[in-house]
C-alpha cells in the first residue's frame, strides 16, 4: 500500500507543536511538510524563521493544497472552531486537546461522518501511551470489563515529588509548569477535569459509550490535607489520582476520578513523576498494564508523529463500539471505601452518610474517617461539606462481596490527640 505525502497545516508552536516540529525533522521516512504555521502571539520570539508563521488561521484553513490540520493550541473554544472549518473544507485532524474534544464529542463525530474526514487524538490521552488505538483496535467490548489508571502527568509529577521530595504542593506545581507538563490554566489538572475529559475519550472507544463531562464526577488533588500525607506516609502508600471505569453485571457502566491510596505490589505505585499508567481488566487474558510518559513535549509531539504516520495510511476511527452494541447507561449505584479528612473536630455529622464506618480519628483541629460509603452519598456529603478532603480505597460494587474481614470489623477510634 503506498503512503499518502501531507501537508501539514500546524496551529500552536508552544511545548507541544515545537516538540512535533523538532520530531517531525528528525522523522524523515515520513513524507510529510509543515507548509504553514498559525500562533497567536506576534510579538513574541520564535527558535525558526519568522516566514513560516501566520497569525490568520485562514491562510491555512483556505489553502487547498493542505490535507492535514494539526491543531496544538490551549484555546478549546478556538480550537473547535478551527478543526470545524477545517473538517468542513476536507481536512484531516490530528488534535492533542482533550478539553476540545471532550467537550464537543457529538458534533465532532458528526463532522467526521458528514464531511467523511479523519480525526485523530492518540496524544490527547496519556499523551505517549497508545491506548486510544489499542481500545478501538484490539479489545472487543466483551473482553473489557473495566479499566483504571494515572492519565494525567502533570498531577503525579506533583504527588511523586511530595512524596518522594518531600517537596511542598507549591514547589512541585511550579517545577511541573517549568518542565511544559501543565495546563495553561493548572486547575484543570489539579481538579481533576483533565482526567475528566481522558476519561471521557476512554470511555468512548472503551465501552462505546459517550457522555458529557459534567456527567463525570471528578476530586482532585488541590484538598489533600497534611493529615492524608501523613497517613500515607505511615502506612507505606502513595496518593496518586486515578481515573476508573467498570462494567457491572446489569451491562452499566460507573466512572470518577478520584485521588486513591495504592500500595506497594500495587500495578501503579511504581508509575511516579510525569509517567502515565493503565490497567485493563480482561475475560481471558485478566489484566494487562500500559505505561509511558504522558506529557511533554516529544512524548506528546511522539503521539501526534504516529496519527500523522496512521493518515498516509488512510487510517481512521471507526468507533466499533458505537456501533457494536446499545449504549451501556451510566450507573451511580456502587459503594467505595474511602477515607475522608476534614478540619473539623467531629467526625459525627460526616459518619452519618457512611453506609459503614470502619475508623476514624479525631484531633484538635482535624479528623478523618475509613469506611464505606454509597457513591451518592458521597456527592451528597460533598454538597454539605465542600471542603473536605476525600481519597480512594477500592470501590465496593457488592457489600456481600467485601471481604468478611471487613464486614465483621469494629471500627476503632483514636483517641483525641
Ligand atoms: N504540554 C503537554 O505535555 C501536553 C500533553 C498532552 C496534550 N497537550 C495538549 O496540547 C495542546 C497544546 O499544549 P501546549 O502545552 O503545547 O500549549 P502551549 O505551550 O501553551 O502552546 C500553545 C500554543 O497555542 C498557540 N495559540 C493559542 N491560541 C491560538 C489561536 N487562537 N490561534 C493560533 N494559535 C494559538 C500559542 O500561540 P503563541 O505562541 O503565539 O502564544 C502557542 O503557540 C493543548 O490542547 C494541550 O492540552 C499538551
Amino acid at each position: 500500500m503506498s503512503r499518502k505525502n501531507l501537508t501539514i497545516g500546524l496551529f500552536g508552536f508552544g511545548c507541544v507543536g515545537y516538540g512535533l516540529y523538532e520530531v517531525l525533522h528528525k522523522t524523515p521516512g515520513l513524507q510529510t511538510t509543515i507548509k504553514k504555521i498559525c500562533v497567536k502571539n506576534p510579538e513574541k520570539q520564535r527558535p525558526i524563521s519568522a516566514g513560516n508563521f501566520t497569525f490568520d488561521k485562514n491562510a491555512i484553513l483556505s489553502d487547498p493544497e493542505i490535507n492535514v490540520v494539526v491543531e496544538l493550541i490551549d484555546d478549546a473554544d478556538a480550537a473547535f472552531e478551527i478543526v470545524s472549518e477545517a473538517m468542513k473544507k476536507g481536512k484531516a485532524i490530528v488534535s492533542a486537546n482533550k478539553k476540545m474534544i471532550a467537550e464537543h464529542f457529538q458534533e465532532l463525530l458528526e463532522l467526521q461522518q458528514e464531511f467523511g474526514v479523519p480525526l485523530l487524538y492518540e496524544a490527547a490521552c496519556c499523551a505517549s501511551i497508545p491506548i486510544i488505538r489499542n481500545l478501538e483496535e484490539y479489545y472487543d467490548t466483551d473482553l473489557l470489563q473495566s479499566f483504571e489508571g494515572i492519565v494525567n502527568g502533570s498531577t503525579n509529577y506533583i504527588l511523586s515529588k511530595t512524596f518522594a521530595e518531600g517537596l511542598s504542593y507549591r514547589s512541585a506545581l511550579e517545577q511541573a509548569q517549568e518542565n511544559g507538563y501543565v495546563e495553561t490554566d493548572p486547575t484543570l489538572d489539579i481538579q481533576g477535569t483533565d482526567a475528566k475529559y481522558k476519561l471521557l475519550l476512554l470511555l468512548v472507544h472503551a465501552f462505546g459509550q459517550i457522555v458529557k463531562p459534567e456527567q463525570i464526577f471528578n476530586f482532585g488533588i488541590d484538598r489533600i490535607s497534611d493529615l492524608d500525607l501523613k497517613f500515607a506516609k505511615e502506612n507505606g502508600y502513595k496518593i496518586k489520582m486515578v481515573a476508573q471505569a467498570f462494567k457491572n453485571e446489569d451491562q452499566t457502566v460507573s466512572c470518577f476520578v478520584l485521588p486513591k491510596f495504592v500500595k506497594p505490589g500495587d500495578k501503579l505505585f511504581g508509575v511516579d513523576d510525569v509517567f502515565n499508567g493503565l490497567i485493563t481488566q480482561n475475560n481471558f487474558s485478566d489484566t494487562q498494564f500500559f505505561v509511558g510518559k504522558g506529557a511533554g513535549a516529544f512524548p506528546t509531539a511522539s503521539a501526534v508523529l504516529s496519527d500523522l504516520s496512521a493518515l498516509t495510511y488512510d487510517y481512521k476511527y471507526e468507533y466499533k463500539k458505537l456501533n457494536q452494541n446499545k449504549r451501556l447507561p451510566l450507573n451511580n449505584e456502587f459503594k467505595m471505601e474511602v477515607f475522608i479528612s476534614s478540619k473539623e473536630a467531629s467526625t459525627t455529622i460526616i459518619s452519618t452518610f457512611f453506609e459503614r464506618v470502619l475508623g476514624a480519628y479525631r484531633g484538635e483541629e482535624e479528623s478523618y474517617i475509613r469506611g464505606v460509603i454509597k457513591f451518592q452519598q458521597l456527592q451528597k456529603l460533598l454538597h454539605h461539606r465542600p471542603c473536605v478532603s476525600i481519597i480512594l480505597f477500592e470501590v465496593v460494587p457488592e457489600l456481600e462481596s467485601f471481604s468478611k474481614q471487613h464486614r465483621n470489623a469494629q471500627p476503632y477510634f483514636l483517641p483525641v490527640s
